[in-house]
């Protein structure tokens, strides 16, 4: 059996490297682990000299290989900040209004697709199968295929995919669903993505199915599946419940009596940021007896801080959180606390475990892996609450969180007052009902099912 190539723009490399805190690297990684692979993408540097070939580097750690090279200025540019994440990412995510297209950017974006499938394609034996991930590489299959390359070729789209009338505003929609048809087997966090994809897809061509349940459009037969994305939670239980680091037990004194809210995720408008802020002042507001007895810490790591939109974001939440600690603080107490910082993840696992309630409010997340590992890290006797938007991916299968509109902040106000009152018993009650979802669908799960789907393919 041949090896498993997982394609993605950005890997995380272990040592020097540039990683992120995005969901996506923190699944393939857990899911490389297993049974080892080759992990080929950008390492998160720019090239000194544009317009040079950029070499691949190879190194090998604990039984994965990483093939990684650098973006020289002009692909950064088009490519990865402009049709990437300001095109794709906000159309995908329903924020039409912060769409800039141009042409020169899809091209720019095309190209790049080809140069990654050009240098992939010497790695490449007979026998292995490829796995794509997310939505810089669409017409990546496509272009591998261009290059001479026919191996069963998978997709897993981590974000959202938009419904028909969002995803066609598009200029380049039907040259994409083309390309994803080159795919052999397209996956989808949700149902309602997998059908947005194929709603999209009958809209500009013929599309039928086979008797084996497959599909077929543009000359191409593909499979369409949902594979909800997962955690290790046996890992995370371990990680959080393990000793306390030093200065760990300093900050447990100083939470102190108070019920400590923690939200923590990439500093990016999908997130649902500034309508949060917007909520918690609404709870200060009209459940003022929770004055002095509530905190809430958000941790946003800057995100994509070349975009307009983030730097934007950025400056409205500096504002924000300025304004409502001016408003309702004390000279005894800060009701919140926004850190635009980098955090450990294991250290982070271990805040979880520390505090009563998670607020995870996106207003469209493909899944969003926090609210999962939230759940997976806290004590199974005295467990916080999860206060999770409808939005997110992950609030299909955790129907037993406080489910929310994040854009209704009386809502979500009334979720953290229900929150920091409700009793032990029926904590636990949510708790067991979510662990039960997490330790089913797991990110072994996840990555065994698509990879068995894939290879049940190449025979
Ligand atoms: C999200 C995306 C990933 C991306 C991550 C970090 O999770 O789905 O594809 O890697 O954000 O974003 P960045 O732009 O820093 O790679």
């Amino acid at each position: 059996m041949g090896q498993l190539v997982v394609v993605s723009n950005r890997i995380a490399l272990p040592v020097n490297g540039k990683s992120s805190a995005g969901g996506l690297a923190v699944g393939i990684l857990d899911a490389l682990k297993k049974y080892g692979g080759l992990w080929f993408g950008w390492n998160g540097e720019i090239a000194e000299i544009s317009g040079e070939e950029e070499p691949v580097t190879l190194i090998s750690h604990e039984g994965i290989s990483y093939a990684s090279f650098s973006l020289n200025q002009n692909d950064y540019d088009l490519y990865y900040s402009q049709y990437s994440n300001t095109v794709i990412w906000p159309a995908f995510h329903y924020r039409l209004d912060l769409v800039d297209y141009q042409r020169t950017a899809w091209e720019g974006y095309c190209r790049v697709n080809k140069l990654l499938a050009e240098r992939l394609t010497p790695l490449l034996n007979d026998d292995d199968i490829v796995w794509a991930h997310d939505y810089h590489l669409l017409p990546f299959a496509a272009e591998l295929r261009k290059a001479g390359k026919n191996p069963p070729i998978g997709f897993f789209l981590h974000i959202p995919f938009p419904a028909p009338d969002v995803f066609n505003v598009l200029p380049d929609h039907k040259i994409i669903l083309e390309m994803l048809c080159s795919y052999d087997l397209l996956g989808f966090q949700t149902e309602n993505d997998k059908h947005a994809f194929l709603s999209s897809l009958s809209k500009v061509t013929e599309l039928s199915t086979t008797e084996e349940g497959r599909y077929q459009a543009f000359g191409r037969t593909f499979s369409v599946a949902c594979y909800p994305i997962g955690i290790e939670p046996d890992s995370i239980q371990r990680i959080a419940s393990g000793p306390l680091p030093p200065k760990m037990v300093a900050i447990r004194e100083e939470l102190g009596d108070a019920k400590n809210i923690i939200a923590c995720e990439r500093l990016d408008y999908s997130k649902g940021l500034p309508e949060r802020f917007l909520a918690y002042e609404a709870l200060l507001e009209h459940y003022p007896h929770h004055r002095g007895h509530i905190r809430y810490t958000q941790i946003a790591p800057t995100s994509r801080g070349e975009v307009q939109a983030y730097q934007k974001i950025r400056h409205k939440l500096e504002t924000e959180a300025g304004r409502i600690n001016g408003k309702y603080g004390t000279l005894s107490w800060t009701p919140l606390y926004y850190l635009n910082q980098h955090f450990d993840r294991r250290l982070l696992m271990k805040i979880f475990r520390l505090t009563d309630i998670a607020l995870i409010t996106p207003l469209r997340d493909g899944m969003n892996l926090v609210a999962k590992e939230y759940v997976a890290a806290q004590d199974p006797e005295n467990p916080g609450v999860l206060i999770l938007s409808r939005f997110a991916g992950a609030a299909c299968e955790l129907t037993s969180a406080l489910i929310v509109n994040p854009y209704d902040r009386g809502e979500v106000a009334a979720a953290i007052d229900q929150a920091m009152t409700m009793p032990l018993s029926e904590r636990i009650e949510r708790y067991q009902q979510m662990m039960a979802v997490l330790t089913h669908q797991t990110i072994d799960r996840w990555r065994d099912v698509f990879l068995q789907d894939l290879r049940s393919l190449a025979v």
